[in-house]
């Protein structure tokens, strides 16, 4: 069954939202298959697959790229994609402009989006542009520099109150789903049950209304630190180093190529 916005949206306190990114067309066609809800085209991959340190690195130019591969593997799954940083901080219009040209230009179904204070205008505009909107909240990467590091956000009765309105505010404005990310389970669990649209966590818990994972982290493909949050449900280096180290050893030892693999002349 495809999954839409709509779909997502009445999951809300039936049924649990699965969530993953991907990358590229194999890993698309993977997860696809497997069965997940939503495919995020994340703007982890600046770091996951092109090695950068930051998700700051990440441009239209280079989400696109992704997006165009991810969007001819999946059938099924909800599209979105991450609106990369500078992409929609210089302006509401520019902001419209790059959202549309991730649906037309890249297939994208959905578009996300870090963060709510002195966006709710640019945010709107964009929903009202008839494409959907996932929030993202908490621990957002994009502000990394700000933030001063990687810190879990949403611990003191401030900072929750802050979170819990945000998230109200990212409700009225139309969106459809937010990520939370990087929270304590309590901060996200009276997040979660203080809006009709479900949140979908990474690092924040088990009240969430879905979870969404790095797909590089869930299998095994992270050669850098793997979150504390991540469960590995493969070990997929460790099986593409072993298979290296057999086609080394084959060629040295002449076992590859074999009479099979070879073409010859006919006769
Ligand atoms: O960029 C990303 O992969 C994300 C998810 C981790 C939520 O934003």
């Amino acid at each position: 069954m495809k999954i839409t916005p709509p779909i997502v949206l009445k999951k809300k306190g039936k049924e649990k939202i699965t969530a993953i990114t991907a990358y590229d067309y194999p890993t698309a066609i993977a997860v696809d298959r497997a069965g997940i809800d939503i495919v995020l085209v994340g703007d982890s991959l600046a770091m996951v697959v092109l090695g950068e340190e930051t998700t700051l690195k990440a441009t239209m130019e280079i989400m696109l790229h992704h997006l165009k591969a991810v969007s001819k593997g999946v059938k099924n799954a909800l599209l979105a994609v991450d609106m990369p940083f500078g992409s929609y901080h210089t302006g509401e219009e520019k902001a419209v402009e790059n959202a549309i040209k991730l649906v037309r230009e890249g297939n994208a179904e959905a578009v996300k989006i870090e963060g709510v204070e002195k966006k709710e205008s640019m945010i709107e505009k964009i929903v009202n542009s008839e494409i959907p909107v996932m929030g993202h909240l908490g621990l957002t990467p994009q502000s990394v520099i700000k933030m001063g590091g990687y810190k879990i956000q949403g611990k003191t009765e401030e900072e929750i109150n802050q979170l819990i309105s945000q998230a109200k505010k990212l409700e009225s404005l139309g969106v459809f789903s937010i990520v939370l990310e990087g929270i304590p389970e309590e901060t996200a669990k009276l997040i979660t049950e203080s809006i009709n649209i479900p949140t979908i966590g990474i690092g924040a818990g088990r009240y969430c209304d879905g979870q969404i994972l790095v797909l590089h982290d869930l299998i095994g493909l992270n050669y850098d630190r793997t979150p504390s949050f991540v469960r590995e449900y493969a070990n997929v280096k460790g099986i593409i180093e072993k298979a290296i180290r057999n086609y080394i050893e084959d060629i040295k030892t002449g076992k590859f190529p074999s009479e099979k693999e070879v073409f010859f002349l006919k006769k």
